[in-house]
């Protein structure tokens, strides 16, 4: 498949850092690496700007000067869609069905730093779908009105087209095993919109790579999540043409670490979170990296993850997460003993 055409390339030529966790690996009994994906270079990078690189460049052939995204108020694809909306010159609008989250931080404030508008809406309790119609066509009425051109990107990037930046990054991650010494390795990833997912499952198996993917989802796995799953592999397979099978059995989502919720604070993810820190000096987020990792930390300690694995855990970015206030109020009483103030 011709993955490397259609896309406005803007993650440069030489690929994200693999890179050995040794003192984890050593506290733990599994060789763990990461993938960097959260360096990717602008706009506090993350896993959008690889599904952006290929939107841009259908909205760019579809002659847009306007973005317009959605999700909850501290989306990082959001971020991620300011970001490329700046470096391009584009407008961007975000808009978020969300409670306002009682201060202007974390993504949110960088979303603004950056030039876009944020729309946050308040649930009204009716369905997200229909919440976010309503107000995504009121924002795409007034940049009609004056004369700009819109391009809509659904939740986190996650359609077929977005998804063909993870199925490159399959290749990627490939290539870069296969130099390590790392064959054998299982690649996993957090599940939120299954962009990431998806784009990885199809690079992996159509370019018949040995690596084994597990996908650890970051909020219940509901009916609708279970049936889209099938649904996102067969419109990507069919769009690209691709000679590929699978059923649900074949998707390796593990679906018991989500913590009930979306975005919760909780003590093991924040726990997951400092071991990173402590150890490794590397940033998790509370809603998506260290959901992932506390995660593993539990299949490691049940034995689901066996002692001597390889291990390469995906870092889809998302740092700013720490600041918004729900985690930081949590993370600021259990972490004040750090602090010293001298009068
Ligand atoms: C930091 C971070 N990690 C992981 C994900 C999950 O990726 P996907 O939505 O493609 O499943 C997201 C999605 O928003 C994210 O922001």
């Amino acid at each position: 498949m011709q993955i490397h055409e259609k896309k406005i390339s803007f993650l440069g030529k030489e690929p994200t850092a693999l890179q050995a966790l040794p003192r984890l690996s050593e506290m733990l009994g599994v060789s763990l690496y990461i993938k960097r994906d959260d360096l990717t270079p602008f706009g506090g990078g993350g896993n959008k700007l690889r599904k952006l690189e290929y939107l841009l460049y259908d909205a760019m052939e579809k002659g847009a000067t306007a973005l317009i995204t959605v999700g909850g108020a501290q989306t990082n694809h959001g971020r991620l869609t300011a970001a490329v909306a700046a470096k391009y010159g584009m407008k961007c609008t975000i808009v978020c069905i969300d409670d306002y989250p009682g201060e202007i931080s974390a993504n949110l404030l960088l979303d603004g730093l950056m030039g876009a508008d944020v729309v946050i809406k308040k649930n009204d309790g009716r369905g997200d779908d229909i919440q976010f119609e309503e107000a995504v066509a009121e924002v795409r009425k007034k940049y009609e009105t004056e004369g700009e051109t819109v391009y809509f990107i659904p939740v986190g990037g996650s359609n077929v087209i977005g998804a063909l930046g993870y199925y490159e990054a399959a290749v990627e991650i490939t290539k870069q095993a296969d130099e390590m010494g790392l064959n054998d390795a299982t690649l996993i990833t957090a599940v939120g919109s299954m962009g990431t997912y998806v784009g990885l499952y199809c690079g992996l198996k159509n370019e018949q790579s040995p690596l084994n993917l597990i996908g650890i989802a970051i909020s219940p796995f509901n009916d609708v999540k279970e049936a889209r799953i099938v649904s996102y592999f067969n419109e990507f397979k069919e769009t690209f043409d691709l000679k590929l099978e699978a059923t649900r059995a074949d998707f390796h989502i593990e679906t018991g670490y989500s913590r009930g919720a979306y975005n919760n604070p909780d003590i093991t993810v924040r726990k997951a979170i400092y071991t990173m820190g402590e150890k490794e000096a590397i940033l998790f987020d509370p809603c998506y990296t260290g959901k992932m990792f506390a995660g593993v930390l539990e299949m490691i300690e049940s034995g689901k993850i066996q002692k001597g694995e390889k291990i390469i855990l995906l870092h889809t970015g998302g740092f700013p997460g720490l600041y918004t206030k729900h985690h930081r109020v949590e993370m600021e009483a259990e972490l004040k003993h750090h602090i010293t103030v001298i009068e």
